[in-house]
């Protein structure tokens, strides 16, 4: 694992664009891995910029996301369909055909988890997949659990997922409880990783998931094992590192 721990998390996020428009310069159709959420805002932003500055070309770039909630439509405003339009995809020049995510209203979610799978195998894999990681270590949402899910699978969120991702919601009710998510195993066979984390609250979970042991308890852990990973935290989050 290369960690970097840099100042704040503008810095963080520069530092992990960076590393994101590497790719895209290296490989034209490169093959993104994508995430929601908070920590991957200021990345996103930073890809814009570029691409305002004619520094990128998204156009043939393809990219897969980690997850989606279970039953929202894609022009549910927390759907993280509607996530990536607003902060990212509709700013930059990707075809609407090379961008893939999770159905969340597939109206077979067994169904609909072999697709995305079998998607993602069919575009070659992932190239670069940017993670970000949730207070109880979970990676895209491979929650706590006995074992490691595979492929994407629909799985149930937990209480401390439901109450972290309750503040985009008007309240915590309105949470979906299932999502679709890349399994462990679709994670682990990117060629390259990219953790970010920022801030105070995540600062034991990326300690366990950096240096405690590899466990099903703490699914980030499981990174330890990949061959290609950067970390990378603002001072806040990586106190402990
Ligand atoms: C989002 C995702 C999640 C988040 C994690 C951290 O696509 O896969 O694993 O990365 O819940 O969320 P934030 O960044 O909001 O703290």
């Amino acid at each position: 694992m290369k960690l970097i721990v840099v100042k704040d998390y503008e810095e963080m996020s520069c530092r992990a664009a960076r590393i994101i428009a590497a790719q895209v310069l290296k490989k034209s159709d490169s093959v993104l891995g994508l995430a929601t959420g908070s920590t991957p805002i200021g990345t996103y932003r930073c890809l814009i910029e570029f691409y305002r500055k004619k520094l990128l070309d998204f156009r043939t770039i393809k990219t897969v996301n980690l997850d989606e909630y279970h039953g929202l439509s894609q022009t549910h405003p927390q759907s993280f369909r509607f996530f990536m339009e607003e902060n990212f995809f509709q700013h930059v020049n990707l075809r609407t055909s090379n961008i893939h995510m999770p159905e969340g209203k597939a109206v077979d979610p067994e169904q609909e988890t072999v697709r995305y799978g079998k998607l993602i195998d069919s575009l070659g894999g992932i190239d670069l997949q940017m993670l970000g990681i949730g207070l109880n270590g979970h990676i895209g949402f491979n929650e706590p659990d006995d074992t490691f899910s595979r492929t994407v699978t629909c799985v149930e969120l937990t209480q401390s997922t439901i109450e972290a991702y309750s503040r985009f919601f008007e309240n915590t009710d309105d949470v979906p409880r299932r999502a679709y998510t890349m399994g462990i195993a679709t994670i682990m066979q990117a060629k390259e990783l990219l953790l970010l984390a920022s801030g105070a609250e995540k600062r034991e979970i990326i300690q366990q998931a950096v240096y405690g042991p590899i466990t099903t308890r703490v699914p980030a852990s499981v990174l330890q094992l990949h061959p290609n990973v950067t970390v990378i935290t603002d001072e806040s989050a990586g106190a402990l590192l």
